[in-house]
């Protein structure tokens, strides 16, 4: 029976059909359908059986749906709504569901902490945030009925653009692009997380279902903190950039949305990746070859 990937032509769902690549894998997209028809999701899920799901489609605007209502609503509905949808199916079916979630279910208070593990209490400081816990949580409740399920969270991916024509670029490719057209770049020295290849998480997801880990809530990021500026200051070294970086802090950079300062995920569950250093250099190493 197959494997369906949801969110497939996004950047992590791109990765994910590549880690899956040779196996009986069904992937799914807007150019398929949209999952928001809640009735043609049933139907189409009826009529593919599929033996496991993993959910890499989201609502990724996090500005936006601060903002403006319509757009918070979308947010709440595939956050939400549509892994409630998935939860109900897998559970019917007594089949593992795996989906994503974020270091922004987390409130970071700004002072250096400890990072947070699997069982620290979620408590999100912008709408974003709250919809994918509410994902979380809309998941967990089915959990308490057997559902097999894996919530993974996740922080700052960057990796090769999804196949999706609208697939955003990530931080280091959209900086890289702005170094054209500015002698200096002010960036964040703050909202310290850490930086994860999509690669490397698709693989890891893999792994975790393979290796028939117990269910619940896992933290997979690349290993090491940083802020924004850090990771840049590193990458443009790396990439010999000349362009000037200027630290600033996260306050001279506002935006609708609030960040936590620090939301450092702790992987206590499965084996660590490698540093966020190394998946870099490969990533780069790959665009220049
Ligand atoms: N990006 C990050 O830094 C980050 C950080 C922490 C956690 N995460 C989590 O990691 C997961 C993967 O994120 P990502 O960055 O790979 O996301 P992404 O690139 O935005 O991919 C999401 C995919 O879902 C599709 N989709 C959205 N709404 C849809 C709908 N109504 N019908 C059909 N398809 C729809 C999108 O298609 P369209 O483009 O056509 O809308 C896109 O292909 C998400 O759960 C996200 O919350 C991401």
């Amino acid at each position: 029976m197959t494997t369906l990937i949801l969110g497939a032509s996004g950047n992590l769902g791109t990765q994910l059909k590549l880690a899956y690549k040779g196996k009986d894998v069904t992937a799914w997209d807007r150019t398929d359908f949209d999952f928001l028809d809640f009735e043609m999701l049933k139907k189409k899920l009826l009529d593919l059986s599929p033996s496991l799901i993993i959910n890499a489609a989201a609502y990724n605007a996090v500005d936006k749906c601060e903002e403006d209502e319509t757009e918070a609503a979308l947010a709440w509905r595939l956050n939400r709504d549509l892994p409630a949808v998935l939860a109900d199916y897998c559970l019917e079916r007594s089949i593992p569901l795996l989906h994503y979630s974020t270091d922004y279910v987390f409130g970071g208070d700004g002072r250096l902490s400890n990072a947070y593990t699997e069982i620290s209490k979620p408590q999100p400081l912008n709408v974003y945030g709250q919809t994918k816990l509410g994902g979380e949580q809309e998941i967990a409740r089915r959990a308490l009925n057997g559902l097999r399920y894996y919530i993974v969270r996740t922080s700052k991916l960057f990796g090769p653009k999804g196949e999706n024509a609208h697939a955003k670029a990530s931080f280091f490719d959209l900086m890289l692009s702005l170094t054209e057209k500015q002698e200096e770049l002010k960036v964040v020295d703050g909202e310290i997380s850490c930086f994860t290849y999509t690669p490397d998480l698709a693989t890891a997801s893999k792994l975790l279902l393979e290796d028939q880990s117990p269910r619940g809530i896992y933290h997979l990021t690349n290993s090491g903190p940083a802020t924004w500026y850090e990771a840049l200051s590193y990458f443009f070294e790396m990439a010999k950039v000349k362009t000037s970086i200027k630290a600033i802090r996260p306050d001279e950079w506002p935006r609708p949305a609030a960040r936590p300062n620090y939301s450092v995920l702790d992987n206590t569950r499965r084996p660590k990746l490698r540093s966020w250093q190394e998946a870099l250099l490969e990533y780069w190493q790959s665009n220049n070859k």
